[in-house]
């Protein structure tokens, strides 16, 4: 199924919470002419507000927005929504609390579907609850379409493909950043961390449902903490929804060779940063599973707030790669401004045009970028401004 009998080709859901907004900015700025486009959400008064000011700044990509009303809790609402359009992005986290509705009513209607879920369990979940579906309608469930997990799916993709086929391949991450964060991210965080057990409940669940590796082999350890002369810092393993995007990618696609390993690491100059950064993680996770604690902390961040455009400004991440395989070493680099807000609006933009607009290879079911998009979203967004870049070849 095409799609185009319906009157959308993307429908932004979550338009008016803090990236939604972001993401709608973006699209109004950058949508090509013609792009069949609304703005989708519980508050439509909220939702017109939007769509004007849309209008007003950027006469061109803002002149046809539709307004769709939706709240996540109404099953048939989802269910019109997603028929009505031929991609849904959605905003509308933490995920788990409110997604799984229009997961269904894309994976039935045929309707591709994005998200910015950096929640693990969800993901699994839908898997296997929705691929099997997804796969018969023909729709593309992809989730993680923000910083979780686009520079580090697409980052690894880039680097494996400077190195030898048909060998054992072994690529570390390395994530530096200087940013703050959203409502809507703490409340996902914290959400996270108080559901350790049903987490490895889910991913158990989803490898008794996946079908088995024949004759290759993906891993992700976490590695330890250590330093690591290859990037000249700190490496502290980073437990976050990346390394599984990852591991997805290289089980689907052969190119990532006989045997693969991916390890993710935050990297960090100084060694008293970097074992602060473990306490303090370690102190939040145990702090979380005090409900009034969590609720507390969520408490000094309310969902819709974020870091202002001045703070974002300011921001930035670089992620290092270092790839080897077949006798061969490369340093590779994915670079960008503030990633959790500006650059993952534009990140989960550039997606969803991807989705509706390039000429991609035939996939459906839950799958990752890499997957769904390679090498068209790359070069979307290297031409809209994130730099990935091979560094230096041994
Ligand atoms: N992958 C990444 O790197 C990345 C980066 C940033 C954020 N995120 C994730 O993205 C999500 C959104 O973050 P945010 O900071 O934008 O949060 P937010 O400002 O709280 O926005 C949440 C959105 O969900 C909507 N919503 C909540 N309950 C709803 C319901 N019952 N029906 C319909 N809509 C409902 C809100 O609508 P109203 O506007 O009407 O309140 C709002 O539009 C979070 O899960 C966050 O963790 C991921």
């Amino acid at each position: 199924m095409n799609g185009l009998d319906r009157p959308y080709d993307v429908v932004l859901y979550g338009a008016t919470g803090f990236v939604g907004t972001l993401t709608a900015e973006y699209l109004a700025a950058h949508a090509p002419t013609g792009l069949r486009w609304a703005i989708a959400g519980r508050d439509e008064v909220r939702l017109r507000r939007l769509r004007d000011r849309l209008r007003e700044r950027w006469p061109a990509g803002g002149a046809g927005v539709g307004v769709l009303r939706a709240d996540a809790s109404e099953r048939d609402g989802l269910r019109e929504l997603a028929g009505r359009t031929r991609v849904v992005a959605t905003t509308v986290g933490p995920y788990l609390r409110h997604g799984e509705g229009l997961v269904a009513a894309c994976a039935d209607a045929g309707t591709d579907y994005l998200d910015l879920t950096g929640e693990p369990e969800f993901v699994d979940l839908m898997y296997v609850r929705h691929d099997a579906r997804a796969r018969e309608t023909g729709a593309r469930l992809v989730h993680a379409c923000g910083f979780d997990s686009v520079p580090h799916d697409l980052g690894a993709y880039f680097t494996i493909r400077q190195l030898p086929e048909g060998v054992p391949l072994r690529v570390d991450g390395y994530v530096t950043a200087d940013a703050a964060f959203s409502g809507g991210t703490l409340a996902s965080a914290l959400d996270q961390f108080a559901r350790g057990r049903r987490m490895l409940a889910a991913a158990r669940d989803r490898a008794r449902h996946e079908p088995r590796l024949h004759g290759r082999r993906v891993s992700a350890p976490a590695g330890a903490p250590r330093f690591a002369p290859e990037v000249g810092a700190w490496a502290v393993p980073l437990p976050t929804i990346d390394p599984r995007i990852v591991s997805r990618s290289a089980r689907a696609l052969d190119r990532y060779g006989p045997d693969f390993r991916y390890r993710h690491f935050a990297a960090v100059r100084r060694l008293p940063v970097a074992l602060g950064g473990v306490a303090a993680a370690g102190a939040a996770m145990a702090a979380a599973q005090l409900p009034p604690v969590r609720r507390w902390l969520s408490g000094r961040l309310r969902p819709g707030e974020g870091p202002s455009a001045e703070k974002r400004a300011r921001s930035w991440f670089t992620v290092r790669f270092v790839g080897e395989g077949g006798g061969r070493r490369v340093y590779t680099e994915v670079k960008g401004g503030d990633p959790g807000y500006d650059e993952t609006a534009k990140m989960f933009a550039e997606a969803a045009l991807c989705l509706a607009l390039d000429d991609l290879p035939p996939t459906s079911g839950q799958v990752t970028t890499v997957q769904a998009m390679g090498d068209a979203l790359t070069g979307r967004l290297r031409a809209a401004g994130i730099t990935f870049r091979v560094a230096a070849r041994r």
